[in-house]
């Protein structure tokens, strides 16, 4: 566990199977302790702070709340309000940081900003959500797929949508921990196709299995684990209408559990757009673990922060 320290935590990519089995027992011992109200000081003294250029509800709840259960402090650095905002280095903001914090978390559009941040700080870089790519929530969402089944590996993952941050992560992740995972999204909006041979690549040396297709229909038959997430990220807001008209047919709704196993879970990273993405009556019906999944956010990040600060 020690190997951890000092790491940055921006692309599952960067990660072993053996790393992220070793994260994933970590976040679940953090949360039977926080459930048994056990208290953690491993992070005392030491403060994270975290950059937001976009909105958040669970990330910045989580980062903040999981740094103040294991003893430390966490600053919330909106990027209208720091200098950031109004043309100062990411170099130098990286540098200054460094010299006060023990680690960053960032959340924001260009994913080259993070890896740049991560050059120049001498300390942890958590990427937090950027165009490319979502870690943090894949984390929780395997946390949360191996609590319900028990298991990862042999496991198929259907993803319905964009392919966007959420398809490229998912991807990695499941390739990685030795799932099947099926990507359907339209033409013009399909995953980049780097990173797809990346996965491959992953899921070659790990026992998993990374397809993308154009039928949703196809992606989840028989799958285990239903995925979607919103058509219109964050910053795509002028495309949403749109991008309607092109996911039209690209729903998880009742047809989808039917052609699934039957005991298919249904994930969502939230935040959700009803009757677009996902229909009301299977977010909030029984294989629908989405609430699970955003509270084990903080668990699994809780790990995140105390293997590598
Ligand atoms: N899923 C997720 O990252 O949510 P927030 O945008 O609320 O942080
Ligand atoms: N794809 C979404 C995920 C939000 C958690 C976005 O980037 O806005």
């Amino acid at each position: 566990r020690s190997l951890f320290k000092g790491r940055d935590f921006i692309s599952l990519h960067d990660f072993s199977q053996a790393e992220l089995s070793c994260i994933l027992d970590v976040a679940k011992e953090l949360k039977a302790d926080q459930k048994a109200r056990r208290p953690h000081t491993v992070l005392q003294g030491k403060t994270l702070g975290m950059i937001f250029t976009k909105s958040s509800t669970r990330t910045r709840v989580s980062f903040e709340v999981g740094m103040y259960q294991l003893g430390g402090h966490a600053l919330f650095l909106s990027g209208r309000d720091i200098q950031l905002g109004r043309g100062e280095t990411i170099a130098d903001t990286a540098r200054v940081l460094s010299r006060m914090v023990d680690g960053i978390m960032i959340r924001t559009f260009s994913h080259q900003e993070v890896l740049d941040l991560a050059e120049f700080a001498t300390i942890p870089i958590i990427n937090g959500l950027t165009d490319l790519l979502h870690p943090c929530q894949v984390l929780a969402d395997l946390m949360t797929i191996q609590e319900h089944k028990g298991r990862l590996a042999g496991l198929k993952l259907a993803y319905v949508g964009d392919g966007n941050n959420m398809a490229h992560s998912l991807m990695f992740g499941c390739a990685k921990m030795g799932l099947h995972v099926s990507i359907a999204s339209p033409q013009g909006y399909k995953p980049d196709p780097l990173i797809v041979a990346m996965a491959q690549e992953d899921a070659k040396n790990n026992g998993g299995l990374v397809e993308v297709v154009d039928d949703p229909l196809e992606a989840i038959k028989g799958a285990d684990v239903l995925y979607t997430d919103v058509w219109a990220s964050m910053g795509q807001e002028e495309e949403a209408k749109v991008r309607k008209a092109a996911f039209e047919g690209y729903q998880i709704n009742s047809n989808s559990l039917k052609l699934a196993n039957q005991s298919a879970i249904v994930l969502h990273c939230l935040p959700a757009h009803r009757g677009e993405e996902i229909t009301d009556d299977v977010i909030e019906g029984a294989q629908s673990v989405v609430f699970d999944e955003a509270e084990n956010r903080l668990h699994a990040q809780k790990a995140i922060m105390a293997l590598v600060m």
